[in-house]
């Protein structure tokens, strides 16, 4: 891939790609929430589903906006876009069809959104190789398993030695060494672990996996059904989950998967530009004083009072 075409995907917001190298780790779900926590900060958001067979994410707005629809309520979305893999006889001309592709999706959001987030499919494709290498962040949920560590690296479970560097942790790190070249950047790149056991399997193990690969590790969330209730909703733990957004009473779980994501999030410290925030108070306050009934200084305009004489 040219220098010159990657230069330009690099002017876009900041881009947190959520991938990983195994089925079901969470990264749709994952994806949706940050997507929505920043909604929520002011951000101006984009996203990218790149996953052509299963279009996770795609599926996930259509079901928030049909649920806003139905229920007659107001659900911020961000701007999106589905990316399908490119057809074609050869694998340079399929390359650069997908590149064109994801230039024209990307273009439009340099000006419009604070942050583009990408949803990345769990086999490796050009397209995710090229999401890679543009990530400031990269967000890899991971379930508590040995065999799952296993994309990132291999680790003896007995005397917690890595033997060898896992297929995905190869395509981060080639990533990130190809982006050395043409911009300083740090890439930020977080393996959180979820639906953890009890006692934990992997986490004593992510110390050395960490510090050879380079990545952070963060706590994710527990085995809840909310968050597959919430999907087909297309709601996440962070909206409203009253009565009026959710159809019904939150239960339990709803208020558990509220108080972990925040959590996370937080954990996080994605940089949130502070216009956007500033914005949501302002706005927060508009709504507050709107409820309120107008004091007599508000109505009628106070006299100066005189001033003293010499
Ligand atoms: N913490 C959780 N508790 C219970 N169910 C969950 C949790 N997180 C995700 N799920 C469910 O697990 C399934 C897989 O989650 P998700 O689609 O987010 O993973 P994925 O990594 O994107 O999968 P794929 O690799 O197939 O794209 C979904 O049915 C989702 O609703
Ligand atoms: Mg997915």
């Amino acid at each position: 891939m040219e220098y010159g075409a990657l230069r330009a995907l690099r002017s876009a917001p900041h881009v947190i790609v959520v991938g990983g190298g195994k089925g079901g780790s969470g990264k749709t779900t994952l994806a949706m929430h940050v997507v929505v926590y920043l909604l929520k900060a002011g951000q101006r958001i984009g996203t990218l589903d790149l996953d052509s067979d299963q279009g996770g994410l795609t599926r996930y707005i259509e079901n928030r906006e049909r649920w806003a629809n139905h229920r007659h309520i107001d659900l911020a979305l961000p701007w999106h876009n589905r990316i399908s893999s490119a057809r074609g006889e050869r694998t340079d001309e399929i390359e650069s069809r997908e590149l064109a592709q994801l230039q024209e999706a990307i273009a439009p959001m340099e000006t419009s959104c604070d942050f583009l987030v990408i949803d990345a499919p769990s086999h490796d494709n050009y397209l995710m190789s090229v999401a890679h290498l543009i990530a400031d962040t990269v967000l890899t949920p991971l379930q508590d398993s040995f065999l799952d560590l296993g994309a990132l690296g291999l680790v003896d479970p007995l005397t917690h030695e890595v033997t060898h560097t896992g297929h995905y942790a190869a395509t981060v790190c080639a990533a990130r060494k190809l982006r050395r070249q043409f911009d300083p950047a740090f890439v930020d790149w977080v393996v959180i672990v979820n639906r953890p056991c009890d006692p934990p399997l992997v986490k004593p193990c992510l110390g050395k996996l960490a510090l050879r690969i380079g990545f952070k590790d963060a706590a994710g969330c527990a085995e809840r059904a909310a968050y597959r209730q919430l999907f087909s909703l297309g709601l996440t733990a962070f909206d409203a989950l009253d009565e009026a957004t959710l159809g019904a009473c939150p239960t339990e779980s709803h208020l558990a998967a509220q108080r972990e994501m925040r959590a996370l999030m937080e954990s996080l410290r994605l940089p949130v530009s502070p216009r956007g925030l500033r914005q949501v108070a302002a706005r927060s306050e508009w709504l507050m004083r709107r409820e309120m009934p107008l004091e007599l200084d508000d109505i009628v305009a106070q006299p100066e009072p005189a001033e003293a004489g010499p």
